[in-house]
């Protein structure tokens, strides 16, 4: 196994805002698939849906993180909020590192996402029917990724990141050194 720290969740759950954080905190590189996504494709996540379709998006997320496992170790890795509901994807996550859900209500999501247009799998209708939908399918497939489950709501990212440092520094650290 690696030793990067992943992080998987629903949209809106706070992947970018905590990577980020722990990223700094650690000295480690911080790197999001969607972004790679973007930079590789030189289109957006919304035009790669809506043009190639969702499969095709799907695909490319495969290879990113496939690309990654010969990459260098001590990378935070935010992942887009769809990518661990693929079997293999999910396996190959659990090759990188260590892999947070960062778990969040379906009232958070829904407040954090209000007004957001980038989302393609959100876009028109019923967001509140949409996204409570896809999180109850989506919930058991994040915890079954996952090798901490960090609970977001009402906690402070001080204390969600002191968590996912401890557990990463006693689980998988020492034995990459
Ligand atoms: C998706 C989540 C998005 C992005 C794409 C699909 C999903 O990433 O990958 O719009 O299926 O949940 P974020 O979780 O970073 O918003």
């Amino acid at each position: 196994m690696n030793s990067n720290i992943i992080l998987i969740g629903f949209m809106g759950c706070g992947k970018t805002s905590v990577g980020e954080r722990i990223a700094k905190h650690m000295g480690y590189t911080f790197a999001d698939t969607d972004q790679m996504i973007e930079q590789d494709t030189g289109m957006e996540i919304s035009t790669i849906f809506s043009e190639k379709g969702e499969e095709y998006f799907r695909d490319l997320e495969t290879e990113t993180i496939r690309k990654l496992v010969d990459k260098e170790d001590k990378m935070v890795i935010s992942t887009g909020g769809g990518l661990p509901v693929r079997e293999c994807n999910a396996r190959i996550l659990n090759k990188l590192g260590f892999v947070v859900y960062l778990k969040a209500a379906k009232d958070t999501v829904l407040a954090r996402l209000a007004g957001d247009t980038s989302r393609p799998l959100l876009a028109g209708g019923n967001a509140e029917e949409k996204v409570g939908r896809l999180l109850d399918y989506r919930e058991p497939m994040y915890e079954a990724a996952a090798h901490l489950i960090a609970e977001t709501d009402g906690r402070t990212f001080e204390e969600i990141i002191g968590e996912i440092v401890r557990n990463y520094e006693i689980i998988i650290k020492p034995q990459a050194e």
